[in-house]
């Protein structure tokens, strides 16, 4: 592959295709040639990691409820895969442990914090990545700026990055300032041109914008120089780069 292209990274897995964070959503993000996977992380009750987008079960399970007020062992027996359509019947919620068992080494996992639940997901988080003790194929994200300065600060280790979704400050100048090691911003994707991308590049920041699924938006990116790109279609990206 050409260096200049980005990588392919799929959003909750191939989430266009597949029910987002899920196992198959992933299996199938590598099937189609993705470099790595995006995922959203909650805490349980009895502090195990779990993968969902949303605090509550409702929308992609056959649960209701806060998942941080359900033990695990609850939270395995509901279907994350019937709301999507009924080809994925019987898909769980995944706990972090069991994508990180199918993610071969070497490929990313962007891990993004959705909510800090007063301290206790980053507490869980970092003894969790401690354990599997693959911290170059692991970046950290979170629209929570507060919540990725006190993971970089507790573990040097730790690839961080910052999601911004508006353009209100020069976020390589930001990111510079923040007083910890800022390995990479996930702006939405368009918030980011060309000459943010070199400002970014020029800092050492790696660029991975959210959540592009049309080709044009593909190309534009391609072309303002972007490290990867998390998309929901990893095959749709894969044909376009080759
Ligand atoms: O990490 C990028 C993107 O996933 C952030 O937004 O709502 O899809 O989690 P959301
Ligand atoms: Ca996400």
């Amino acid at each position: 592959m050409n260096m200049q292209q980005p990588i392919v990274i799929g959003h909750r897995g191939a989430s266009g295709e597949a029910p987002e964070n899920t196992l198959a959503a992933f299996e199938l993000a590598f099937e189609q040639g993705a470099e790595g996977i995006e995922l959203d992380v909650q805490i349980t009750k009895d502090g195990e990691i779990v993968v969902c987008h949303d605090l509550t079960l409702d929308r992609t399970t056959n649960g209701s409820g806060l998942i941080c007020e359900h033990n695990w062992e609850e939270l395995n027996a509901l279907d994350a895969g019937l709301w999507f359509s009924e080809a994925f019947t019987g898909e769980r919620i995944p706990h972090l442990r069991q994508v990180f068992e199918l993610v071969p080494r070497g490929h990313l996992i962007n891990v993004e914090v959705k909510h800090a639940y007063e301290g206790r997901m980053e507490k869980a988080l970092l003894a969790f990545l401690d354990e599997m003790d693959r911290w170059e194929d692991i970046v950290i994200s979170s629209f929570d700026h507060k919540l990725i300065h006190r993971i970089k600060q507790a573990q040097p280790n730790a690839k961080v990055g910052l999601l911004y979704a508006a353009n209100l400050i020069d976020h390589a100048a930001y990111a510079e300032q923040l007083g910890v090691d800022v390995f990479s911003l996930h702006p939405y994707h368009h918030c980011i041109n060309k000459e943010d991308v070199v400002a970014a590049k020029a800092s050492g920041l790696a660029v991975y914008p959210y959540t592009a699924n049309d080709v044009a938006d593909y190309k534009r990116l391609i072309v303002a120089g972007v490290t990867g790109i998390i998309t929901d279609y990893p095959a749709r990206l894969r044909n376009l780069l080759g």
